[in-house]
């Protein structure tokens, strides 16, 4: 199964896109995590990323596109969710000729709906493991131990972009630049539009519900 997820900074893709991964044992690609480990590992790519996204913004197509197009071709048979990409109608055209020449297709293009206000109380709550990668956030999904991941116990972090000026930024990245590539995908396919504002065990149910249904069509 291959699954694009789409929606704003907070609507909880890394969170649903975990839960995905457990239950369809497909693989997460995640282009914002993939560049947070590029950076971590002091790459050139990593350093060429970083002013962008510490002041959130877009990091440039071609770096993206090429850095995404060798993820999935080592992604396993059982497909993959892609969480962060595409974020521009040109990504999507490139994606999409990407799978045409590898006589691939996306089975499923789901957006996360959610508004403002609440993805500023996500944003700024949330903490993260800097190892793992795992999501908490300070209220709606707490660690069993206080500021510990609950995989490795390593200390939680604030992503630096969370800070309110840069998720300001973020959000209006997203409605100049992303969230046109909704339309891309309504006007060549189906869109599984999703309410995001309830909580995620109700969100990931109502997510699973509906691409069973796609897959029993
Ligand atoms: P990226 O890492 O992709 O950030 P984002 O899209 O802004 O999304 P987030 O990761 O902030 O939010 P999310 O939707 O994953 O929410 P989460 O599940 O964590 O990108 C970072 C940067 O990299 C970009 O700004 C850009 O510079 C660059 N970049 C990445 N991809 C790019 C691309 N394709 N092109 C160009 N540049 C690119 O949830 C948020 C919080 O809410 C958590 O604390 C969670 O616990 C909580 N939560 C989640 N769901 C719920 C719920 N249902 N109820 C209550 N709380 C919830
Ligand atoms: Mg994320």
């Amino acid at each position: 199964m291959r699954i694009v997820l789409l929606g704003a900074p907070g609507a909880g893709k890394g969170t649903q896109c975990k839960r995905i991964v457990e239950k369809y044992g497909v693989q997460h690609l995640s282009s914002g995590d993939i560049l947070r480990k590029e950076r971590a590992a002091e790459t050139e790519l990593g350093a060429k990323a970083q002013s962008y996204m510490d002041s959130g913004g877009l990091v440039p197509d071609e770096l993206i596109v090429k850095m995404m197009a060798g993820a999935i071709s080592k992604a396993p048979q059982e497909g993959y969710v892609l969480d962060g990409f595409p974020r521009t109608v040109n990504q999507a055209e490139q994606l999409d000729k990407s799978l045409v020449s590898n006589g691939q297709k996306i089975d499923a293009v789901v957006d996360l709906k959610v508004n403002e206000k609440i993805i500023m109380g996500r944003m700024t709550g949330r903490r993260s493991c800097p190892k793992c990668g795992a999501v908490y956030h300070l209220e709606n999904l707490k660690p069993k131990v206080d500021g510990k991941c609950d995989r490795d116990g390593t200390e939680l972090v604030q992503r630096p972009d969370d800070k309110p000026e840069v998720v300001k930024k973020r959000l209006d990245t997203y409605y100049e630049q992303t969230e046109p590539v909704i339309g891309y995908y309504k006007r060549n396919g189906s869109v599984l539009e999703l309410d995001a504002t309830n909580s995620a065990d109700k969100v990931s149910a109502k997510l699973f519900e509906k691409l069973e249904a796609l897959a029993g069509r």
